[in-house]
């Protein structure tokens, strides 16, 4: 009997911990604490080191969040009043929030059915005379199709953000992103793959914008230049010597705990060959490093009886796995249609004011409402019976398909 019926669940012990912490990161923070360095020292300047040579990136800086570090990153490549930011429909708010921050309008277009990333033909078809800059989000760790983003995007001047913030350690074509794009922004929140509770980051290979970014993240002052001279507006987005130091010791583990999820991933897809109805999505050779902040898969409720996705999730929750049905699709969110109810904005892409109840995203519709299927990243971190249990939970759910419907 299903445990949402009153059985036994199928897994009674919890998976792998998150965050997890050693001697190592305690020794780390207790040395800043008592050297006194509690802000921008000599941590901050190795962990902007480290980082961005991890992420194969020339520049590298450390920041509040991964939000803040899009804020910047916008900031960094001029963002003006009104002009349009290309961003997908399907990513957490702070892809699309952070232009609104900055004043900017956001574009929203669909994903690919097979990857839930950017659509690039759908950036494309968006581009008008407003167009600052695209935002492609790496979604759930899965480089999304840098060649054809930026294919459509050098060519009219249009500036590329990498939104990185779940893709520590990801590889499109053998290379790390975060600097193949123009910037790109990490975020060290508690849930991602590398973590020290808040933080962010800023890679580049480009110079001038590092320093533009940094000036930015620093009260507007410039490198080489006095405490209190400011040649630019910028805010404090810094990240703290705290934040640094332990940044610095979990990095110790990011290649292993990478290596880790990618074969708890791998087996994960082949138990999923013999689960009809649950797919994970499709393979891309291009991707040579999936950071696997999520594992994403795909429902189809006509091999499960009809049982809808929600009451599937719930049927898994109650067997002891922490499934997610993940993102509703961000053009829906009140908030974006009141602001600009506010702002004096004209937009090309609407012919008019933004009206985002005019958007219409199908395949990010059908992901949010019944495709979806979310595992967190500290699933694939522990032994390889973790991942059967995953498994054989879903088939006694499918088993069980029947009594769901009751
Ligand atoms: C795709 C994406 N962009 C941006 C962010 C924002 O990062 P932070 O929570 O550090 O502000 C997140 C974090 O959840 C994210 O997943």
């Amino acid at each position: 009997m299903l445990s949402i019926h009153g059985g036994t669940p199928l897994r009674q012990k919890p998976f792998h911990p998150w965050p997890v912490h050693g001697p190592e990161d305690e020794q780390a923070l207790m040395q800043v604490l008592h050297s006194g360095q509690w802000f921008m020292g000599e941590r901050i300047k190795e962990f902007e080191t480290e980082f961005a040579a991890f992420q194969q990136a020339s520049y590298g800086i450390g920041l509040s969040s991964g939000t803040t570090a899009l804020q910047v990153a916008l900031e960094t490549v001029g963002l003006q009043p009104g002009d349009e930011v290309i961003v997908p429909a399907y990513t957490f708010v702070a892809t699309a929030s952070s232009v609104v921050s900055c004043g900017g309008i956001p574009i929203f277009v669909d994903v690919e059915p097979g990857t839930y990333n950017m659509d690039p033909v759908a950036a494309a078809g968006a581009i008008t005379s407003q167009t600052r800059a695209i935002i492609a989000v790496h979604i759930g760790g899965r480089p999304a199709d840098l060649d054809a983003i930026l294919d459509i995007a050098r060519p009219r001047g249009i500036r590329v953000i990498e939104d990185a913030c779940q893709a520590h350690a990801a590889a499109w074509k053998g290379q790390r992103v975060g600097a193949i794009g123009d910037l790109g922004t990490f975020s060290f929140q508690a849930s991602k793959n590398l973590c020290a509770g808040e933080g962010g980051f800023i890679t580049t290979n480009d110079r001038e914008l590092h320093e533009r970014a940094w000036s930015i993240h620093n009260c507007g002052r410039s490198p080489q230049g006095a405490w209190y001279e400011h040649p630019l507006i910028g805010s404090n987005y810094r990240i703290s010597e705290f934040h640094a130091a332990l940044l610095l010791s979990q990095m110790r583990n990011l290649e292993t705990q990478t290596a880790t999820r990618t074969q708890r991933a791998a087996q994960l897809t082949e138990r999923l060959h013999d689960i009809d109805g649950v797919d994970p999505l499709e393979p891309d050779p291009r991707v040579t490093t999936h950071a696997n902040h999520l594992f994403i898969m795909r429902y189809r409720a006509d091999a499960f009886g009809g049982v809808p996705r929600d009451r599937f999730l719930e049927a898994l929750r109650a067997e002891g796995i922490p499934v997610a049905a993940g993102y509703r699709p961000l053009y829906r969110e009140q908030a974006f249609d009141a602001t600009f109810a506010q702002r004096p904005f004209h937009s090309a892409y609407f012919g008019g004011k933004p009206q985002y109840g005019q958007v219409s995203c199908p395949v990010t519709e059908r992901a949010a409402a019944a495709e979806a299927v979310w595992l967190p990243q500290p699933v694939l971190l522990g032994p390889e019976e973790d991942i059967e249990d995953v498994a054989a939970a879903m088939r006694k759910v499918q088993e069980h398909a029947g009594s769901l419907r009751e």
